[in-house]
């Protein structure tokens, strides 16, 4: 039995959501391009996001910082020195792995050869390889050109934490947020979209008094995130969290929790975002390589201080996955033989808002059905259809997501009004055409 994974991605191909990168080449290891499908469901997810984060608060700005950044940004923020991981070669299996993930090594898996008898395996000494992808700006290269692809966004809000405090005039506590993409050269990339080379970070860093209530902000934060993975559809059942241990803390987190989702199959329980107490640690060391002040001066209390910062870390890459392996059912549909693949995904950001079908292509169906979805189109994606069967016409927007089917047919031309099939509960229901937008509009809202 294949596991759901194996079956999204094959989805995913067939309905255009995801593909591999430059497929027709053999594949690019572990990077995917989102298809006109997974394009609009990936925005949606983006831009509940930024609605959640920015738009509805005014304690937080939007940022869009570049991915190529001076070369001392990475020096500063410890990832040089420390965002690396240990590395061993195998030259029985040829394969590559991280030295703290031995079960991975492919020989090993091998019935005859357990974790135990590793000498077989003929494993290399650890090397420590740094995950940044390095290129040159500019025409030399040579050492002193060298920067970085971005392995987190969250720099680019520290550097410009004073430009945007002093541009908005906001006041302590406040956020900046910003979503972009981020490179990392991962040892053992996989699992579809989970974890690739080039994908898509959501990040807020919130700055708040160390000599205040900093830890409740934290707790806050944790809530808040949970809160809104909850709202995206994500079952109860399938989150929880996960407090790192002191081995797990990365270089610069004083407290950390995970937002686990749980991805079923041989991956279960995985990280889908972090919320980081960070402490002074990313401004300190700016200020010290920038030797700029990133001081805050409170002015109730006549105070100057480095803030502490509260961070939440999402992959929209990684949430994106999780919403569809959240979504994904295959049913058993009452009266008829077939079964049905069922996107359940959360009407507001499945890709198409409404299939919209004439039931046959004469009598003015096709017209009517055609002046229905242009009308539409200027408010939501919509998919006109007028092939095969309605059933299979259903069938198909049941696999992508679709939350509503409207069929034309022959009582349309007398009252006006046309069917309304719900995708989860198959429910059809009359309703008026000009009633359309605001009855599917209120149902995308919630
Ligand atoms: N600024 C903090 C930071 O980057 P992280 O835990 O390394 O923290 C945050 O990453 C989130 O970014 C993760 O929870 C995950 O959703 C996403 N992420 C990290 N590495 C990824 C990868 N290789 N592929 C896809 N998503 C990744």
């Amino acid at each position: 039995q294949p596991d759901v994974m194996d079956k999204l991605v094959s989805l995913c191909k067939r309905r255009g959501f995801i593909f591999q990168s430059s497929e027709i080449y053999g594949g690019t290891g572990s990077v995917w391009d989102y298809g006109p499908l997974g394009v609009e469901l990936k925005k949606n997810v983006k831009d509940r996001w930024w609605h959640a984060m920015v738009r509805m608060r005014d304690d937080i700005e939007g940022l869009d910082a570049a991915i190529l950044m001076h070369p001392r940004v990475w020096e500063a923020s410890g990832h040089v020195a420390g965002f690396v991981d240990p590395l061993v070669d195998c030259k029985t299996c040829r394969g590559r792995f991280r030295a703290d993930k031995l079960e991975d090594a492919r020989c090993l898996q091998k019935p005859s050869k357990r974790p135990g008898e590793a000498e077989q395996c003929q494993l290399t000494e650890p090397r420590q390889f740094n995950l940044m992808f390095k290129t040159f700006m500019g025409a030399l290269e040579d050492s002193a050109s060298v920067v970085y692809l971005r392995p987190e966004t969250a720099q680019g809000i520290y550097v410009d934490y004073k430009l945007v405090l002093e541009s908005t005039r906001q006041k302590i506590p406040f956020g900046i947020a910003q979503i972009g993409k981020a490179f990392r050269n991962e040892i053992t990339p996989g699992n579809f979209i989970f974890r690739t080379r080039e994908f898509e970070q959501m990040e807020m860093q919130f700055f708040v008094d160390p000599d205040g209530d900093h830890m409740q902000w934290f707790e806050y934060w944790k809530a808040e995130r949970m809160r809104w993975h909850h709202a995206l559809g994500l079952a109860d059942a399938r989150l929880h969290f996960h407090q790192h241990t002191a081995e797990e803390l990365a270089h610069y987190a004083r407290a950390a929790f995970d937002i686990q989702f749980d991805f079923g199959g041989t991956l279960g329980f995985q990280e889908i975002e972090g919320v980081h107490h960070r402490g002074d640690f990313d401004l300190t060391r700016h200020q010290e390589y920038s030797g700029k002040k990133l001081e805050y001066f409170d002015q109730p209390t006549n105070r100057r201080f480095v803030p502490y910062v509260i961070e939440t870390s999402v992959g929209a890459d990684r949430v994106t996955l999780a919403t569809l392996v959240n979504a994904y059912r295959e049913e058993e549909v009452p009266g008829e033989q077939e079964g049905r693949v069922v996107l359940g995904l959360l009407p507001a950001i499945a890709p198409i808002k409404a299939g919209v079908f004439p039931l046959v292509k004469k009598d003015g169906m096709p017209e009517t059905a055609h002046r229905l979805a242009d009308d539409l189109r200027r408010h939501f994606p919509v998919f006109y259809d007028d092939s095969g069967a309605i059933g299979r016409r259903y069938r198909r927007q049941d696999e992508v997501g679709t939350p509503f089917c409207l069929t034309i047919d022959g009582q349309t031309a007398e009252d006006g009004t046309v069917t309304v099939r719900d995708r989860d509960t198959l429910q059809q229901d009359r309703i008026a055409m000009d009633r359309v937008r605001e009855v599917i509009g209120a149902r995308l809202e919630a």
